[in-house]
């Protein structure tokens, strides 16, 4: 097999230069203009790309210089009912509509591809269990067809976004300072109220940084279809020689965000209640907590995984490596938007939902050279001016509507 696509290196580079030209500034000029150049035909495809991480990811290539085509079929849950190409897609994105589960659709938007982001998928923990079909149809078939065009048509790189919901629960440490990475809150427990994950002893936990190494731990449809596509790349990548990298992204948030899809992304939901003047509703005590990363921030570490051969084969989380309580994340927006509002504590629970999960971002800092850059302040600013120009619906009570009827939320 070859490879259709051989990236030029600065080497190279340099032997195409007049000797005059090869030492001093100059040659670093000269071959600093070159790779520009030829980093503008590498053609990147983001499968899922029209959607919220996909466009900050395409914003960020055409940033460095390449080309960017996209390939999504604009779910009316995410880009609603008209389906329209969204206006936030920079104007430099060539759109295929289409679904990735339709091989010819791949095909086409494949060809002249030099490296793929697979992004896409359906996202929604509470609604992956009881969309069984389509949750796995979507992610896993999709993935399948994807493969499988890419085996006949093999490109310099595959990076697939992995979810940190494949860790179940975090990682934790007891009292005896034993690390423990299988732990699951009881169904008991929960209808207690008894928020917290427990030792086998009874003894409290505390939650501590979760590596990649830690033992996958699959509690919805939604976490085993992400695990599933994560492995699905590696494999084949490894297979056929196809470099690919996987990232696990946590808990993404920032302008563009679906505000009236209420099955994912907490930040998005709770700013599309206090923008319609409601309280948002808050599973549990509030008292959970989630690593929140800015989207720019996962879209620099995407871009990394493209550019850095030593994350070949390797799984990276992508998060700010910093825990925060849903309770307060909830009062920060509000303090973002101007608002008085105070958030409702229901002692619902979502089944499947986990406790805590923090990342740790060593491998990710060392391989990848990732460094998260904004601060939750920053990030809840900007968010909430670009809020300030958007129309949230609210559909939080159907979907806790919806949840509690199937017995999903408690
Ligand atoms: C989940 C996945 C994550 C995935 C993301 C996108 C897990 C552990 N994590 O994140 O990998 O990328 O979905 O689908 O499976 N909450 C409320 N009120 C609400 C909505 C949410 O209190 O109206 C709470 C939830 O109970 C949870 C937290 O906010 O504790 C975060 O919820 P959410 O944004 O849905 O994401 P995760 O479940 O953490």
């Amino acid at each position: 097999m070859t490879l259709c696509h051989v990236r030029p290196t600065p080497a190279r580079f340099v032997d195409t230069l007049a000797p005059a030209d090869r030492g001093g500034t100059r040659a670093v000029e000269r071959i600093g203009a070159c790779i520009a150049r030829l980093t503008m035909k590498m053609r990147v495809l983001i499968t899922g790309g029209a959607g919220f991480i996909g466009s900050h990811l395409a914003d960020e290539l055409l940033e460095h210089g390449y080309g960017v085509r996209v390939l999504d079929s604009l779910v009316s849950q995410v880009h609603g009912p008209e389906r329209r190409r969204p206006r936030y897609l920079s104007p430099d994105v060539e759109l295929v509509e289409g679904d990735v589960r339709d091989p010819d659709a791949v095909r086409r938007a494949l060809q002249g591809i030099d490296a793929v982001y697979h992004l896409a998928a359906r996202v929604g923990v509470g609604q992956s269990m009881y969309e069984v079909a389509e949750y796995t149809s979507v992610n896993n078939l999709g993935s399948a067809v994807l493969l499988e065009a890419l085996i006949s048509y093999p490109v310099q790189r595959l990076v697939v976004a992995s979810s940190m919901s494949i860790y179940g629960e975090g990682l934790y440490r007891d009292r005896h300072e034993q690390i423990h990475d299988r732990v699951q809150r009881t169904p008991d427990q929960l209808a207690r109220g008894d928020w917290e994950p427990r030792g086998a002893d009874g003894g409290g936990l505390t939650p501590v940084p979760t590596p990649e190494t830690k033992a996958p731990v699959l509690a919805s449809l939604y976490a085993l279809s992400k695990y599933d596509q994560e492995r699905m790349c590696l494999l084949v990548g490894a297979t056929y020689r196809i470099p690919t990298v996987a990232l696990r992204l946590f808990n993404v948030y920032g302008p563009r965000q679906a505000l009236s899809n209420p099955y994912t992304g907490v930040l998005a939901i709770f700013a599309a209640r206090y923008l319609n003047g409601k309280p948002p509703l808050i599973f549990e005590d509030g008292q959970q907590r989630r690593d929140f990363v800015h989207v720019r921030d996962v879209a620099a570490g995407c871009r990394l995984a493209l550019e850095v051969d030593g994350a070949i084969g390797g799984v990276f989380n992508l998060a700010s490596g910093e825990a925060r309580t849903i309770r307060a994340i909830a009062d920060r927006m509000a303090e973002a938007l101007g608002m008085s509002i105070v958030p409702r504590l229901t002692g619902q629970y979502r089944i499947g939902d986990i406790r805590h999960c923090l990342a740790e971002l060593g491998l990710a800092r060392r391989v990848l050279g990732y460094q998260p850059r904004v601060d939750l302040g920053a990030g809840l600013g900007e968010l909430a001016s670009w809020l300030a120009t958007q129309t949230a619906i609210d559909r939080v009570d159907d979907m806790h509507a919806e949840l509690a009827e199937r017995g999903l939320a408690r």
